[in-house]
């Protein structure tokens, strides 16, 4: 469960203040499907970072599972973030010197998780790119590309998956596959938060909230 309470977000730029969060309210429910939707800079991504704890609000409180994360060193951000949280971008970010099995096994590097062979072999699967398990990414389609950046994303079972326009990069055909994969994830019990340009998409959501110049416009 992540909770905001007058969420706010200024950016420096120069001498310059971008306020690109102004008081947001939210909770997101254990095991909730969200999707986040505005014009372009009304702070979906910021917003998304800030759930992700990849970065610190300004102003308000933010919770996650009861733990006030804002003033929290880096050190414990890193540890909430790799035990409750996953990521999925709309670039994919993976090693294009890795095998697709090598780039899921990479965030157990960093931590103290461990898994076996069979158990990164079987998110492989669950993403459904077994027989491509020693191919590297420019070996493959944008839409496998992000189904690894999905599985990598699961390798600490998170309780959150954060997903910043996943299908951006994608046709209509791969975006359609990646929101079901996505949804399937959210049927296992895992929140996910999409953040879309995709009204459709969107709108399968249990719950779309709309933000528009860094404040929500009210959600259904
Ligand atoms: N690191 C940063 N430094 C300064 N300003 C920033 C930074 N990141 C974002 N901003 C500004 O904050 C505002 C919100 O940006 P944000 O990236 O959250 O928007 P967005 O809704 O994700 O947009 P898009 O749909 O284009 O991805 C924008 O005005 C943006 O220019
Ligand atoms: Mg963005």
């Amino acid at each position: 469960m992540i909770e905001l309470k007058g969420i706010e977000k200024i950016y420096n730029r120069g001498n310059e203040k971008v306020h690109a969060l102004r008081g947001i309210d939210l909770g997101i429910g254990r095991g909730e499907f969200m999707s986040v939707v505005g014009p372009s800079g009304s702070g979906k991504t910021t917003l998304l970072h800030l759930l992700g704890c990849l970065d610190t609000p300004t102003g308000g409180t933010l919770t996650i599972d009861g733990i006030e994360v804002v003033n929290m060193r880096e050190s414990e951000l890193v540890r909430i973030r790799r035990s409750k949280i996953g990521f999925v971008f709309q670039h994919f970010y993976l090693i294009p010197g890795l095998s697709v099995y090598e780039n899921v096994k990479l965030p157990l590097l960093f931590g103290r998780t461990e898994k076996k062979i069979d158990e990164i072999v079987s998110l492989i699967d669950l993403v459904g790119l077994k027989s491509r398990l020693h191919h590297t990414p420019n070996q493959l389609s944008g839409g496998e590309m992000q189904r690894v950046a999905i599985a990598r994303a699961l390798v600490n079972n998170p309780e959150f998956i954060l997903a910043d326009e996943p299908t951006g990069n994608l046709d209509t055909e791969n975006s359609e596959k990646i929101f079901e994969l996505l949804d399937s994830l959210h049927k296992r019990g895992i929140a996910l938060v999409l953040v879309t340009h995709n009204s459709e998409l969107a709108a399968r959501a249990e719950r779309i909230i709309r933000l528009k110049d860094g404040r929500l416009q009210g959600s259904d």
